[in-house]
């Protein structure tokens, strides 16, 4: 018999609900908050709000693109964390409403875990094998996780201070683009010479990262020209974009080069947001052909925050019966 999952995530500024069949998705609708936009980054009122406003819509949408009714459902999946308490708060109320009204088990998912366990939904392409390394960056968290089995992971290195994700973003707040700069700077990037600019790496220990260093120079290095020229972003975005890009990839790409001889593991996952990044994809292949890798790279819309992705664990969590209490609250910060 099939497991539906009903699955949603509401840990910033994305309201998404998702339905699973067993390991496969029926459904992943993503509503991105576009009031942040204007502000330059995620006003965390704002984002409770617009959960408020968006959250029966979406799921309401979920259910029915995927042509399942509500009294079908398994179970009820929710990300308890981390992320923005308000934004989080929305959905581990709705999740408990749900589950309670249809008295179905109720499944709490880390929103980490998922970017981690989003390899496992069956998009035809082959699941990575244990133990595998995986690159987990986003707009919040920057680490590698040594993947031992599906709820079974270690943390080998974690950012010092920003995340890739935030690197990206400050880097085009400073260039003047728009929020969120990741994807901006990726496309200008396309068009740009990644040698025209110079900027050094951060010199961290073991497999650790940071980025804010990097934002200070960057932003030194423009105050700079911009004294001679006061064109030089204008004149010069696409080459900026993609040397800063070339700086950011290959620092998170050093780092897992190494753990990954050192563990002498070559199962190797990218997941979160900046994987979406065409360098960074590139540059897994390339390291991939050179290591003997097996690289495992998610899907544009299973990299950035949805819900199939909570839907996934509430799947593996759902044969294995690990259920939450219906006072289940949410958590901030990260737990793995
Ligand atoms: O995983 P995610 O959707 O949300 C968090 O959990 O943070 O990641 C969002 C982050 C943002 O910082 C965004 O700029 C970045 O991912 N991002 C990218 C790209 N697409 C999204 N960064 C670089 N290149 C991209 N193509
Ligand atoms: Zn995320």
């Amino acid at each position: 018999m099939s497991t539906y999952i009903l699955a949603i995530e509401t840990s910033c500024d994305d309201t998404s609900a998702a339905v699973l069949r067993d390991n496969k998705v029926l459904s992943n609708v993503i509503n991105n908050q576009i009031v942040h936009a204007q502000y330059g980054g995620v006003v965390p009122e704002l984002a409770s709000r617009a959960h408020q406003q968006n959250i029966i819509p979406v799921v309401d949408a979920a259910l029915r693109q995927a042509n399942i009714k509500k009294e079908q459902l398994s179970a009820m999946a929710f990300t308890r964390g981390p992320g923005l308490l308000g934004s989080l708060l929305v959905g581990v109320s709705f999740a408990k409403s749900f589950a309670y009204a249809l008295n179905i088990p109720l499944i709490e998912v880390d929103h980490l875990q998922a970017h981690i366990l989003s390899h496992f939904i069956d998009r035809n392409l082959p699941f990575p094998q244990f133990p595998f390394l995986c690159l987990c960056v986003s707009g919040g968290h920057t680490q590698i996780v040594k993947v031992n089995d599906y709820f079974d992971m270690q943390l080998i290195g974690n950012t010092i201070d920003d995340a890739a994700g935030e690197a990206f973003d400050k880097a085009a707040k400073i260039l003047n683009l728009p929020y969120p700069g990741g994807p901006v700077v990726d496309k200008l990037a396309q068009e740009g010479n990644a040698d025209a600019f110079s900027f050094s790496q951060a010199n961290i220990a073991g497999y650790d990262y940071s980025f804010s260093g990097l934002k200070t120079s960057f932003l030194y290095f423009l105050r700079d020209r911009l004294k001679e020229n006061p064109h030089f972003i204008e004149e010069n975005k696409n080459d900026l974009c993609a040397s800063i890009q070339k700086v950011i990839v290959n620092s998170l790409m050093n780092k897992l080069v190494k753990a990954a001889k050192d563990l002498n593991i070559r199962e190797i996952a990218i997941a979160g947001g900046v994987s979406a990044n065409s360098q960074l994809q590139q540059t897994m292949k390339d390291l991939a052909q050179k290591h003997d890798w097996n690289i495992y790279i998610p899907s544009l819309q299973l990299s950035t925050d949805n819900a199939a992705m909570i839907g996934i664990v509430g799947y593996l969590k759902y044969i294995h019966q690990q259920f939450s209490d219906i006072s289940a609250t949410p958590y901030t910060r990260q737990k793995l």
